[in-house]
C-alpha cells in the first residue's frame, strides 16, 4: 500500500518557526551568518553600490523572508554607513518573525536611524501579485527563502528585474554539499506540498542560462543534532521536523519512513561524527548578482 503523504512544514508557519529558531539557536547560524555579515558583506556588496545617491534621495532596499530581521538589520547597519538614508520594504509572510523583527529594530534604536521601515506581511508570491508601484530596489537580498517561492526560476528572474541598473541582488541558500539538500533530495516524495528543494547550483542554473554574471562565496557550517538521537527528546524530535521538513515526522511518519529517515540524515552523506557528537552538514553559498548597467 502507498504511504501517505506527510504534512509539510510549509503549511504550518507556526510550528515553523518553532522548529526554525530551535536550528538557528543550535547552529549559531546567525554568528556564522553576522561573521560573513561582518566580513563579506562590506566588501562584496556595499563597496560595490554605484550609486551617488542626492540630497533627500534614499537607498531602497528590499528584503524577502527576512525573519525576525538578524541579518537584516546587520545588513542595513553596514550599508548606513555609506548611505544615511535608507527605505528597507520587509516581505515576510510569518506574523510571529515579523513582531520580533519590529521589536528588535526598536531595541537598536539609534543604530538604525536613517532607516524608514515598510513591512509587507506577504509571500514573494503574494508581494508580486499585489505590489503595483513599480518600485525598483538598490539592493535585494533573499537569505534562505528562495526554498518558499512558487517558481524559483522566475521569482529569481522577477528580483532582478526589480534591481536598478548597478544594483545588488543577493541570494544565501544551502549549497548541493550540505546535508539539506542531500536529505531533501532522498527523500523527495514523503511530503504533501511540492517543495522547492533548491541550492546553489540552481541559483548559478539559471542565471548561466541567461548569461547573468555573479560571484559566489562558500560558507563551511557545521549544526550539533546529537539531540534527534534521542526519539524522547521534544527538542530532538523538533529538530527532526526542521531537518526534514515535515510537521511532528515522528508522530506521523511509519516506523519505516522514520527509520529511514534518521539513518541517512545520520550517515556520512549529511553528518560528521566527532566524538560522541553529530554534526549535520549545513554548508551555504551567498551568491551576488550586479545589474549591468546597460
Ligand atoms: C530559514 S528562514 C530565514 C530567515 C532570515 N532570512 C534568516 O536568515 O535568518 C526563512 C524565512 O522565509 C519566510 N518565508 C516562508 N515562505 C516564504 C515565501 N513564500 N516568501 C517569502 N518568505 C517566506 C519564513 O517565514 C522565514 O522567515
Amino acid at each position: 500500500m502507498a504511504e501517505l503523504k506527510l504534512r509539510s512544514l510549509f503549511h504550518d508557519p507556526e510550528h515553523y518557526v518553532k522548529a526554525f529558531q530551535l536550528y538557528a539557536s543550535l547552529s549559531a547560524k546567525f554568528r556564522v551568518l553576522a561573521n560573513w555579515g561582518d566580513n563579506n558583506f562590506p566588501k562584496e556588496v556595499v563597496e560595490h553600490l554605484p550609486f551617488k545617491l542626492k540630497g533627500n534621495e534614499e537607498l531602497r532596499v528590499l528584503g524577502i523572508g527576512s525573519g525576525s530581521g538578524e541579518m537584516d538589520s546587520k545588513m542595513l547597519s553596514m550599508l548606513l554607513q555609506k548611505y544615511p538614508r535608507i527605505t528597507n520594504r520587509v516581505v515576510e509572510p510569518a506574523v510571529d518573525q515579523m513582531v520580533q523583527y519590529k521589536a528588535l529594530v526598536q531595541s537598536k534604536g539609534h543604530e538604525l536611524q536613517g532607516v524608514n521601515f515598510d513591512w509587507r506581511q506577504q509571500t514573494l508570491d503574494q508581494y508580486r501579485e499585489a505590489a503595483r508601484d513599480g518600485a525598483k530596489f538598490h539592493f535585494i537580498n533573499a537569505v534562505h527563502s528562495m526554498y518558499y517561492a512558487e517558481d524559483v526560476d522566475s521569482s529569481l528572474m522577477y528580483l532582478y528585474d526589480l534591481l536598478e541598473p548597478g544594483g545588488k541582488l543577493l541570494i544565501i541558500t544551502i549549497s548541493d554539499d550540505s546535508g539539506f539538500w542531500r536529505l531533501w533530495n532522498h527523500f523527495p516524495g514523503y511530503q504533501d506540498h511540492l517543495m522547492h528543494f533548491i541550492s546553489s547550483a540552481d541559483v548559478r542554473s539559471s542565471l548561466d542560462r541567461r548569461n547573468i554574471p555573479y560571484t559566489q562565496s562558500h560558507q563551511k557550517s557545521r549544526v550539533e543534532i546529537t539531540k534527534c538521537l534521542d526519539e524522547t527528546s521534544k527538542d530532538g524530535n523538533l529538530l527532526v521536523d526542521f531537518l526534514i521538513h515535515i510537521v511532528k515526522f515522528k508522530e506521523t511518519a511509519s516506523d519505516a519512513q522514520y527509520k529511514e529517515v534518521m539513518e541517512y540524515m545520520l550517515s556520512g552523506e549529511c553528518s560528521e561524527k566527532d566524538g560522541d557528537e553529530v554534526l549535520f552538514i549545513n554548508d551555504w553559498d551567498a551568491v551576488m548578482v550586479e545589474k549591468r548597467v546597460t
